[in-house]
């Protein structure tokens, strides 16, 4: 399936593994949209690197604060949200390496809002349009953790593992309606802030067994499973066999 001409919104978009996936779905020949705090980033760096190969291909960004509830509820007023949307890109997200108990509350919502709320939104906000063009792919970006935690990690595993809830049962909902949505769970992402922030008492086993993955590998499957017509409601882990061990 060709994806040039696809309009495509990622979150997170600004650095990290998100601006990777921007990157390959502009190679592609999507027409990519940016969700993240970091304007200027987005429009001095991360724009400019986009592959524009087409003529009336083009990419924006938006500055969005996804823990903001306030936000969450004015993102319709966006204009990329007038236009069609044919692939939503759920990767922004937030961790915390610390015990649960050392945990304020303050962030444990910071972290659900950003993580799961947001993921939530933006699927219902896509999910109307995509039902009315008959198509449409929405990726979750969990983490490997959801199926295997470790210490230090408690609410965003379960933010994790509820986008493989959010996933499989959106997949149910718009199942037969020409719309997809799957997850992909990646291992260890060591070229990110998340994987740079690393807590390295609390995972040792994360930084000692090899199980370090690039972030082409992560896109590459996103890719994959844009290109299948068939397949939803599933999670692709990515982690080098760390969450079988
Ligand atoms: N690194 C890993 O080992 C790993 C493993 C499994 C899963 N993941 C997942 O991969 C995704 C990307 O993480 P990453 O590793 O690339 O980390 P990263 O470099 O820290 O990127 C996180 C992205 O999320 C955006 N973001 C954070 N808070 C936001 C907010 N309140 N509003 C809007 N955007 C926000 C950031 O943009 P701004 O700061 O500009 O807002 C940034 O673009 C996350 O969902 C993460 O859980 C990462």
């Amino acid at each position: 399936m060709s994806l040039i001409g696809k309009t495509a919104i990622v979150t997170g978009g600004s650095r990290g593994l998100g601006f990777n996936i921007a990157k390959k779905l502009s190679e592609v020949g999507c027409n990519v949209s940016l969700l993240a705090r970091s304007e200027d980033v987005m429009r001095q760096e991360v724009l400019p690197q986009l592959t524009t190969k087409f003529d009336d291909q083009k990419h924006n960004c938006y500055r969005v604060d996804l823990s903001d509830r306030d936000e969450l509820s004015q993102l319709h007023r966006l204009s990329v949200f007038k236009e069609k949307i044919d692939i939503l890109i759920n990767c922004a997200g937030i961790t915390h390496n610390k015990l649960l108990i050392q945990t304020h509350p303050d962030e444990i919502d910071n972290i659900i809002t950003t993580n799961l709320t947001s993921s939530i939104v933006l699927s219902k906000l896509v999910a109307r349009k995509m039902l009315s063009q008959k198509s449409g792919h929405i990726i979750n970006i969990s983490s490997a953790l959801a199926n295997k935690p470790i210490s230090g990690t408690v609410v965003y595993t379960a933010t994790k593992q509820a986008l493989i809830g959010l996933t499989k049962s959106l997949a149910v909902e718009l199942g037969g309606k020409g719309i997809q949505c799957n997850a992909v769970l990646p291992g260890f992402l060591k070229d990110t802030l998340i994987g740079q922030s690393v807590n390295e008492s609390l995972f040792k086993e994360l930084l000692t067994n090899g199980h370090k993955l690039q972030l082409d590998d992560i896109s590459d499957s996103v890719l994959f499973l844009l290109n299948s017509k068939a397949i939803t409601g599933q999670c692709l882990t990515l982690d080098k066999g760390f969450s079988l061990i």
